[in-house]
């Protein structure tokens, strides 16, 4: 299964294997990282799910929507790589993506 690498708010790195047709958020939550709050499920309306992405892998990921970008402007904390990620469908295109769980608003 491609992996995921997962660094939270306290900056502990952790390496997590994704099953097919999840999305970056549905990954991490459902590996026990708490600080993600996905409030809103999924549905690209909450930001709570907030994710800097490693810059390598900018041009992998999916392209940004207008809801998305919205969102993220509303965030003290958006900076160049910063993605929702319930945004980002996790594919084996993806293996080895690094995200950084973005500061809480
Ligand atoms: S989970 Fe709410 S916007 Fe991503």
């Amino acid at each position: 299964m491609p992996k995921l690498i997962v660094t939270t708010r306290e900056g502990e790195t952790s390496e997590i294997a994704v099953e097919d047709g999840l999305t970056v958020m549905e990954a991490i939550r459902d590996n026990g990282f708490d600080e993600l709050l996905a409030l809103c499920g999924g549905c690209c309306s909450c930001a709570t799910c907030h994710v800097h992405v490693d810059p390598a892998f900018t041009d992998k990921l999916p392209a940004m929507s207008e809801d998305e970008d919205d969102l993220l402007e509303s965030s003290d904390h958006r900076v160049e790589t910063s993605r929702l990620s319930c945004q980002i469908p996790f594919t084996g295109d993806l293996d080895g993506l690094k995200v950084t769980i973005a500061p809480e608003d």
